[in-house]
């Protein structure tokens, strides 16, 4: 797992751009795993420009998401599908048919996952994944649990998590208590990970990933097993590391 911190933001987001760009100029049909929440804003805005600037062409490009509210629909102001269109795909030359995100009002929540699981199956799994990661260590809603799943699936959401993403929403309780996500597999089985974290509040699970133990209660953990990681830190996120 390499680690580099940035003394901003912006640094880093300019930096995990061209990491992505790098996947896609080697690759005009690479399939992106992408994140919502803070961590990838500075990134989305940074492909813009460099799809603005005709640095990057994404006519071919595949998106796969990781997770969707349980409830929202696509056209809710805080579903995932709306976010994903708001923050980079309404603003770059995607196809939109290649974007992916899970659904969350399928009648059937089950075999919605099931399908998910497919299609990224039948894109050839995820070339390069984008990771936030919650104050508690988990990736994707993969929360932190004494088993993790592998599969997409629906996931109840933890108190933490709520509270952390109640500041998108009016108040706490109009946070939706479940999502469905990627399980781990997929995001295990992606060529290249790219983890962003930024923030005091992150530091603790920051830590954690440089600490010799792997444990499904801190999910990120896993992802010492990956051989390709990247993880990409502001100084407040490494904080709590040793050096910085
Ligand atoms: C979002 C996701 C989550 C977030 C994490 C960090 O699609 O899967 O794991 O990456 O909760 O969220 P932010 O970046 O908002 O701090």
């Amino acid at each position: 797992m390499k680690f580099k911190v940035f003394n901003s933001y912006e640094e880093l987001s300019a930096y995990s751009a061209e990491l992505v760009a790098g996947v896609v100029r080697e690759k005009e049909d690479a399939v992106l795993g992408l994140a919502t929440g803070s961590s990838p804003l500075g990134l989305y805005e940074e492909l813009i420009k460099l799809y603005d600037d005709g640095n990057l062409d994404f006519s071919k490009v595949k998106s796969i998401n990781l997770d969707e509210y349980v409830g929202l629909d696509g056209t809710h102001n805080q579903s995932y599908r709306y976010f994903m269109d708001l923050n980079l795909f309404n603003h770059i030359n995607i196809d939109k048919n290649n974007t992916h995100v899970p659904d969350g009002v399928a009648e059937d929540l089950q075999k919605g996952a099931e399908k998910y699981d497919e299609l990224i199956e039948s894109m050839g799994g995820v070339d390069v994944q984008i990771l936030g990661i919650g104050p508690n260590g988990h990736i994707g809603f993969n929360e932190p649990a004494e088993k993790l799943n592998l599969n997409t699936h629906v996931a109840d959401l933890t108190q933490e998590t709520i509270k952390a993403n109640a500041r998108f929403f009016a108040s706490e309780s109009d946070v939706p208590t479940q999502a469905v996500t990627m399980g781990m597999g997929p995001i295990m089985k992606a060529r290249k990970v790219i983890l962003i974290a930024s923030g005091e509040n992150k530091a603790w699970a920051v830590k954690s990933l440089i600490d010799d133990v792997i444990t499904t209660n801190i999910p990120a953990t896993l992802l010492k097993l990956h051989t390709d990681v990247t993880v990409l830190l502001d100084r407040s996120a490494a904080s709590q590391l040793d050096e910085k």
